[in-house]
């Protein structure tokens, strides 16, 4: 085949998601190379071998593609493999470590879709609590609400020291102002949730953390979204395939989103990034910023 669409896709672990792989030939790229176990510093050596190898027609179609499990590491490799180019040896980049950031950007946009949808408003001043918020998902639903304004609780379930000092990370690293909730203790997100207008379920996947009877308390919620797709769901009467629908345990004022309806419009986003850097006529580098641009234009 001449000039082949090439996708590099570099990874901190020890495998490289089967998902990402699929995704990237939906894309359609002809070929998709995983490397595994790739640390940080190996960033800079690998993208200049990817680079330099091919004409200046070939640049045009290689991309890279970071995965991994860890949002800020993978940040940091988009990072250093973008002070690698040499231009015009220079090509695309898209970090999405576990889905975090496409997953993370189809949450956040959808909410805000059903709150323009049921009352004209957004994000601003709401307040919002993202359960597992700790985790790669998590972390980026918090920092992507902080930037539309809402005021934002990354829970932990260990405990708030655990979820301050997530909140801490992003805060540094992305100049937003999270705040970390104690989630574990009983009733405690009964008791948070009695206050909160969003709540994002972001926790390990197959693990309840919000019944009916903590709905029913809930009495400000207006969107309760959850991305856990193994059942049970995180949010009791949510369904998986839930776009918006009127939660009966809130007495119908507050909207579900199911991890069904999620993940269509992530899949969306995900593979739409990929067709960005397939089509791009100059070099792209795509995080969580892009993925919720794109993702708006798509809810929207
Ligand atoms: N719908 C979609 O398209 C889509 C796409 C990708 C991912 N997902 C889902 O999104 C969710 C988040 O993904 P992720 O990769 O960020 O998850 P993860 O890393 O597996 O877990 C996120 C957080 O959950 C918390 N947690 C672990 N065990 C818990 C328990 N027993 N009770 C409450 N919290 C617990 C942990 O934080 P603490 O210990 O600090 O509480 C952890 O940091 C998962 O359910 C995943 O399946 C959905």
């Amino acid at each position: 085949m001449k000039d082949p669409y090439l996708l590099h896709v570099f990874s901190p672990t020890k495998y490289v998601s089967p998902f990402d792989i699929n995704m990237a030939y939906e894309a359609k790229y002809d070929a998709v190379i995983p490397y595994c176990n790739v640390t940080l510093d190996e960033i800079h050596p690998l993208t200049q071998d990817t680079i330099f190898s091919r004409s200046p027609v070939g640049v045009k179609r290689t991309g890279i593609f970071i995965g991994g499990r860890d949002f800020h590491l993978a940040i940091d490799m988009l990072n250093a493999a973008r002070q690698a180019m040499v231009p015009p040896f220079e090509v695309s980049v898209l970090a999405d470590p576990s889905g975090a950031i496409t997953t993370a950007a189809a949450m956040v946009a959808l909410a805000e879709h059903w709150l323009k949808k049921t009352d004209g408003s957004d994000l601003r001043g709401r307040r919002v609590h993202v359960l597992g918020g700790t985790g790669p998902v998590g972390n980026c639903v918090g920092l992507l609400a902080a930037s539309c304004g809402a005021e934002v609780y990354l829970v932990s379930n260990r405990g708030e020291r655990e979820a301050q000092a997530s909140a801490d990370i992003c805060n540094a690293r992305y100049g937003c102002e999270l705040r970390g909730a104690a989630g574990g203790a009983p009733g405690a997100i009964a008791k948070m949730l009695e206050d909160t207008e969003v709540v994002f379920n972001a926790a390990k996947a197959g693990v309840r953390l919000v019944d009916a009877a903590t709905l029913r308390g809930a009495r400000r919620l207006r969107v309760a979204a959850d991305a856990n797709a193994v059942p049970p769901s995180g949010i009791e009467g949510v369904g998986a395939k839930d776009n918006g629908v009127a939660l009966e345990t809130t007495g119908g004022v507050a909207r579900g989103l199911g991890a069904l309806a999620i993940g269509d419009v992530k899949y969306r986003v995900h593979t739409g990034l990929l067709s960005q850097m397939h089509d791009a006529s100059r070099p792209l580098y795509l995080a969580h910023e892009e993925a919720f641009a794109l993702a708006r234009s798509i809810v929207g």
